[in-house]
């Protein structure tokens, strides 16, 4: 009988996912969820043929170069910037990402933290819990209007184009957009969304929300001359990723008024977060929790597990991003 093929689970996850797993694999598990620095994800990856990963772990070229062994790592994750793509190429690795499973609750979500920046929700409830609140007052706390008002997306792919109908059919919003490539006629019109240039965007949206994936050419896509382009009362929404955002220039630039708030769910270098969004009042943080709902979270770990299985067992996962070229066999040679 042939031996299982060894899989690494680099973070926790519902225990559920782990007893799938085990059916088909010898599995070693980061049951205590230690981040692992680069040395220690090497040590315990060798020997693996798969790993079920997060964002969190960086998949580059020394990792795969010390890890012969593996034929397959799937992300709990849509975003698969913690992949080195052309690494996973050279050493005919399979990527699988988990796309469609979040995209609704990360565009529910991404309108949540537009609707708490524009109307001020976080900066007023710590006013209250502070102890602050005396009486009432005509301008208290006064934010930007949602409704009926101009809402720029940045990058147009399933969870722009959603963000784009909320917009549109539930708060009456006229809606512009950005992308590299410009959509069908069809969902333009579905997504009631008009296409214009990066710089008309900068300029007239009323809320502007960062959807686009990272790549060096997004990196720093909004800095301090892009902020200085927006309307000083425009509010600014990342759910995309940290590094798209400059952000001791958006620090400076809240600060300064020059946009009026912000809402960031992604930071460059996280877990770590600019020391200066942290004294700034208008800008409302959290800690990367868009697709956090137990449905969504639960999809994904499913989404990730069903790759490796499909792949390390037929050959061919569910959702690959990469497509392995010249390879004989993939799961179980
Ligand atoms: C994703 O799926 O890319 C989200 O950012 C969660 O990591």
């Amino acid at each position: 009988m042939s031996e299982r093929p060894r899989v690494l689970v680099a973070r926790q996850v519902f225990p559920e996912t782990v007893e799938r797993l085990s059916q088909h694999f010898e599995l070693s598990v980061n049951t205590h969820d230690e981040a692992w620095d680069k040395a220690e994800l090497i040590r315990r990856l060798q020997g693996h043929q798969g790993a079920f990963t997060t964002g969190s772990e960086r998949i580059d070229e020394e990792v795969l170069a010390a890890c012969p062994e593996l034929k397959v790592v799937a992300n709990m994750a849509v975003g698969y910037n913690n992949f080195d793509m052309d690494a996973f190429d050279r050493h005919g690795v399979q990527a699988t990402n988990a796309p469609g499973v979040l995209t609704d609750t990360t565009a529910d979500f991404g309108f949540a933290l537009l609707m708490a920046t524009a109307r001020r929700i976080a900066e007023s409830e710590h006013f209250l819990r502070r102890g602050e609140w005396q009486r009432w007052r005509y301008d208290m706390f006064v934010g930007g209007e949602v409704h009926g008002s101009t809402l720029g997306i940045l990058g147009m792919g399933r969870i722009g184009q959603g963000i784009a109908r909320r917009g549109a059919f539930g708060f009456g919003m006229n809606v512009i957009y950005h992308n590299r490539s410009r959509l069908d006629a069809q969902t333009e019109a579905e997504c009631r969304a008009q296409y214009v240039s990066k710089d008309e965007l900068l300029r007239s949206a009323d809320h502007l929300v960062l959807v686009l994936p990272y790549s060096p050419e997004s990196h720093h896509a909004i800095g301090a001359a892009e902020l200085a382009a927006m309307k000083p009362t425009a509010t600014l929404v990342n759910i995309a990723r940290g590094g798209i955002v400059d952000d001791a220039a958006l620090a400076a630039a809240l600060r300064a008024g020059r946009i009026a708030a912000a809402g960031l769910d992604v930071f460059e270098g996280e877990p770590r977060v600019h020391p200066d969004l942290l004294t700034v009042p208008n800008v409302v943080l959290t800690p990367h929790i868009a697709s956090a709902t137990v449905g969504t979270r639960r999809a994904m770990a499913d989404l990730a597990a069903d790759n490796l299985i499909a792949f390390l067992t037929q050959g061919q996962a569910v959702t690959p991003i990469n497509r392995l070229v010249g390879r004989q066999s993939h799961g179980d040679e």
